[in-house]
């Protein structure tokens, strides 16, 4: 059986998602999923599904609020499963933030939600309190930096987590910049690209994965991990699980391209790195808005 050039991870709110995912990995390729990722709005969507059901075993039954209290509880409940299907996978659990929040207070989220499994890795935005909490709790547990959209934001977050202790992930939402008619798939090749001359220690991880050729493609760039929503992993599959061969080529005339920057050169404190993008802020203030909407 082949393996594949890329881990693969599910993006979503659903433990039998993970469930039936990894086991048409372990049926094509012979070994499980090797992670998942979560997020805010995802674990929201799951549990405001329940919230709307009438007669269940569920605290928030029949449209009720749930407390903020219960919510966590819920999205620890989730991941605790999740990370039964795949013990030896990673599974993502971010924390919720708004601009306003500090470093110290994104921190004490992250060492919480650690305990909750045995391989958590802690999510956080990609903003400068984000990486400062980020930079210290790289040194006490696995992360990934999340809602990334630029090359001088994965500068940053190179810098500020060298000398980690445990995996770093980068993640890259290339689907929200294809929707803002900019070709997202060049912010992985161009973070690839720049952190060829590293040491390693970021993995980057492609995500707001939206279709088939955005998988082909960070195949083919060797994106080390991709993160999958279940649907269009169930498209893979049906195809599959199809790899690029040399001749596949991502064409996307109708995306901007977004171009390399040299000037862009790893080596620099973090706080040097320009990290402002709209694309960060609205997605932190929708994450928010999201997790905040069940209680
Ligand atoms: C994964 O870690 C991200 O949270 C996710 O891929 C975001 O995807 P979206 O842009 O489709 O919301």
């Amino acid at each position: 059986m082949q393996k594949l050039p890329s881990k693969i991870f599910i993006d979503g709110g659903l433990p039998q998602e993970t469930k039936k995912a990894s086991g048409s990995m372990l049926a094509s390729f012979g070994y499980p999923l090797d992670g998942q990722t979560t997020n805010p709005t995802l674990i929201a969507r799951n549990l405001a599904a329940k919230q709307a059901l009438p007669h269940q075993d569920f605290a928030g039954r029949g449209g009720e609020k749930l407390t903020e209290a219960q919510a966590l509880e819920e999205y620890k409940r989730i991941v605790v499963e999740m990370s039964a299907v795949i013990p030896a996978g990673s599974v993502s659990i971010q924390v919720t933030a708004t601009e306003k929040t500090t470093s110290g207070e994104m921190l004490e989220q992250a060492r919480d939600r650690n305990k909750w499994i045995p391989n958590a890795s802690i999510k956080f935005p990609a903003t400068l309190t984000g990486l400062a909490a980020a930079g210290k709790a790289c040194r006490e547990m696995p992360i990934n930096i999340t809602l990334v959209f630029s090359q001088n934001q994965a500068a940053a977050v190179y810098e500020v987590t060298r000398g980690a202790k445990y995996p770093i992930f980068i993640s890259p939402f290339v689907g929200r910049l294809d929707d803002i008619g900019q070709n997202g798939m060049h912010v992985v090749k161009n973070i690839l690209k720049m952190f060829q001359n590293g040491d390693g220690h970021v993995e980057v991880l492609t995500a707001s994965v939206r279709n088939l050729d955005h998988i082909l493609y960070a195949l083919q760039l060797k994106s080390e991990i991709i993160t999958i929503p279940f649907k269009v992993f169930q498209l893979w599959a049906e195809e599959n699980f199809r790899i690029p061969d040399e001749n596949y080529a991502y064409e996307k005339p109708e995306l901007e391209v977004i171009p390399y920057k040299p000037e862009i050169q790893l080596g620099r404190n973090w706080e040097e790195y320009d990290l402002s993008h709209g694309l960060t802020e609205r997605g932190l203030a929708a994450f928010y808005k999201d997790w905040t909407s069940l209680f």
